[in-house]
């Protein structure tokens, strides 16, 4: 576990700074760049592109080269949380420990961050500065499978799922379906882009489908429970919130101690898919568990 904290923040300061970098190079000094960098530093887990980094780690790649790629789904997930935060959806005033975006600045503001977040995440992934290396040939494929998953069948979709359900009770497969797509599926494509670049052999790649499917449903699990029993001042948002909107959480569905019991069994399949791999995947298995075993 000490272990795996030295590596998270050790990924967490690279990824910071690349994105710092980044966005105050290649942005227009104003309101929309000052609410991105308000949002980003705010202290997310950055639990995307680290798993990005991991996942061509365990496959032998090299980090340094797939950081861009990595970055560009952290400005993904951060837009989708600004937009879910805005009053048209979960309407949350509290976000990463500070005041929701629309709240700091205003609706139109989060708007358009979210938007512009989103997409500088492709100038990114179509930058020719990066694209030259012979390591990102397959970045097309990537390119794609990330529109797929953020997408309107994808994470949107999830979203689209989760506002729609509130005030009516879903079956079990039906919240599976939800929190897949709507947390899921980042993941997977996070996962994904890091096996692909990194060199992931067809059987590594099912191996990796199969792990990163299991803790990205387990992802959102965990969050259910944590509205529920979590520390509000840890988490840097509120808790009870999803029982306040009637939402359909794995709690609400199956109740507490099945839903812990159930990311418990979603990590050990996860733990399971990779136990071929060597010592380098690690990190992979000490994120699993810490996706369970997180208070934030
Ligand atoms: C929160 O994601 C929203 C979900 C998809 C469950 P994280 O728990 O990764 O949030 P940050 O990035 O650390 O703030
Ligand atoms: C967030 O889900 C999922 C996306 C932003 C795509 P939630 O609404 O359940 O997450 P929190 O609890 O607000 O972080
Ligand atoms: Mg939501
Ligand atoms: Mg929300």
């Amino acid at each position: 576990m000490n272990d795996l904290k030295a590596y998270l923040a050790a990924k967490q300061s690279i990824i910071n700074q690349w994105i710092d970098a980044y966005i105050s190079q290649k942005s227009r000094a104003g309101q929309i760049t000052r609410a991105m960098q308000y949002s980003l530093s705010a202290g997310g887990k950055r639990v995307r592109p680290i798993l990005c980094l991991a996942a061509a780690e365990a496959v032998g790649g090299n980090p340094n080269d797939i950081l861009h790629v990595a970055c560009a789904m952290e400005l993904i997930h951060t837009y989708s949380l600004i937009h879910d935060d805005l009053p048209a959806m979960d309407d949350d005033a509290l976000r990463r420990g500070k005041p929701t975006l629309h709240i700091q600045f205003d609706e139109a503001t989060a708007v358009l961050a979210g938007d512009a977040l989103l997409t500088i995440a492709f100038q990114i992934l179509s930058d020719p500065q990066y694209l030259a290396s012979d390591k990102n040939q397959g970045t097309l494929e990537v390119i794609h499978n990330i529109t797929t998953a953020a997408g309107c069948i994808g994470m949107i979709d999830g979203q689209v799922l989760d506002m729609v359900s509130e005030g009516h009770k879903l079956n079990l497969n039906e919240i599976k379906t939800l929190h897949k797509k709507k947390t899921g599926a980042l993941i997977e494509a996070s996962v994904f882009a890091g096996a692909l670049l990194g060199g992931a052999s067809d059987q590594e790649m099912l191996a990796l489908n199969e792990y990163a499917s299991n803790i990205g449903l387990a992802f959102q699990v965990a969050d259910d429970i944590l509205n529920v029993i979590g520390n509000p001042t840890k988490m840097g948002k509120a808790v009870g919130t999803d029982a306040d909107r009637d939402k359909n959480t794995f709690p609400s569905v199956m109740g507490l101690a099945e839903s812990q019991a159930y990311a418990r069994q979603l990590i050990e399949k996860a733990l399971h898919a990779i136990k071929s791999f060597d010592k380098k995947s690690e990190p992979l298995r000490g994120i699993a568990l810490y996706i369970i075993e997180r208070n934030s």
